[in-house]
């Protein structure tokens, strides 16, 4: 009996911490995305700025990418503008040096699906459907996993392509 005790308590332990460690890794990729080079606000520019996605998005409706913007679109109006601020600091130490902001990538589908922006535009279907109100949060997050029953679900519904080869090369 008294060399039970410690090996359950040993077991329990070590399952817990098991346990923890994997909600852990399970946090780290949905709630801990990496910190983005510059804290590039969405609510400002597309919000409270009330500038168009396309604005920089700029290929979006053209091609099956959205792309993040090039620097220039940037400064356009940061070049001269007279706000104080650490982050625009550091887009002006990226132009000065003509290195591209290394934004960090949020968004990724799977090798084997296709997927194209530009017929969804086309179709009418809203930005905000698949990444949520981006005129409202600071940072980009994903806000929903791109599953299979996601994307068909909608085909279904809307009679869109529901063969396996529309998505899947
Ligand atoms: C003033 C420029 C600007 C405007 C306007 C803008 N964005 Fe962005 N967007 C960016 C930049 C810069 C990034 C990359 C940095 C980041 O993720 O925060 C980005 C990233 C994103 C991403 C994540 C890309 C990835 O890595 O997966 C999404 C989704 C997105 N924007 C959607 C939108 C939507 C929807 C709108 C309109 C409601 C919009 N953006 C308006 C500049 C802009
Ligand atoms: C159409 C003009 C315009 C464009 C294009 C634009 N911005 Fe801005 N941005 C502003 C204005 C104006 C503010 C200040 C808004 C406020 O604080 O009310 C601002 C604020 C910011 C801030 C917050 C500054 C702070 O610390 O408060 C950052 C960071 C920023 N912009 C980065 C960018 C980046 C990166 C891009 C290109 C992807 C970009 N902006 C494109 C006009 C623009
Ligand atoms: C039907 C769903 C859907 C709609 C609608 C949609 N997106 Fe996306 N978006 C995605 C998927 C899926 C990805 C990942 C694509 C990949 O990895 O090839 C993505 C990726 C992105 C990216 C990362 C860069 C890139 O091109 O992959 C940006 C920026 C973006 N979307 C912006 C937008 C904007 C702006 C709109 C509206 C004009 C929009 N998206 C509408 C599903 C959507
Ligand atoms: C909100 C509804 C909706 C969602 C969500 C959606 N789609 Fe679509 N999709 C459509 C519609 C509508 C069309 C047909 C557009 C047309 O007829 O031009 C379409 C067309 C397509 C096409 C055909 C484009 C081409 O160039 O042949 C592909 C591929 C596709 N979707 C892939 C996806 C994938 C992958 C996802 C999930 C990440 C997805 N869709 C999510 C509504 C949706
Ligand atoms: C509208 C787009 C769309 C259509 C149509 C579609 N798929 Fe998919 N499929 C996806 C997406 C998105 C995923 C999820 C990718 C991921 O999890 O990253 C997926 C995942 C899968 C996977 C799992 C692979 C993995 O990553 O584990 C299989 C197998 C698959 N699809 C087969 C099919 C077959 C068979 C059909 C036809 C009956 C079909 N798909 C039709 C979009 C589609």
């Amino acid at each position: 009996m008294r060399n039970i005790v410690p090996i359950l308590l040993f077991g329990f332990f070590a399952t817990m911490s098991a346990a923890l460690m994997g909600f852990g890794a399970y946090w780290d990729t949905f709630e801990h995305a990496e910190p983005q080079p510059i804290a590039f606000p969405h609510d400002t520019h597309a919000g409270k700025l009330g500038l168009e996605c396309t604005h920089c998005h700029t290929s979006v409706e053209k091609s099956r990418f959205a792309t993040v913007p090039a620097m220039s679109i940037c400064m356009s109006c940061h070049e001269n503008a007279q706000i104080d601020s650490p982050e625009l600091d550091k887009l002006k130490e990226y132009w000065t040096n003509k290195e591209p902001v290394p934004w960090v990538r949020i968004h990724s589908m799977a090798d084997h699906v296709y997927f194209s922006h530009k017929r969804h535009i086309k179709a009418g279907v809203e930005c905000a459907t698949c990444h949520g109100d981006m005129t409202v949060v600071k940072e980009v997050k994903k806000v929903r996993t791109f599953s299979m029953g996601f994307c068909v679900g909608c085909h279904r519904a809307n009679n869109a392509p529901q063969e396996c080869s529309t998505c899947h090369k």
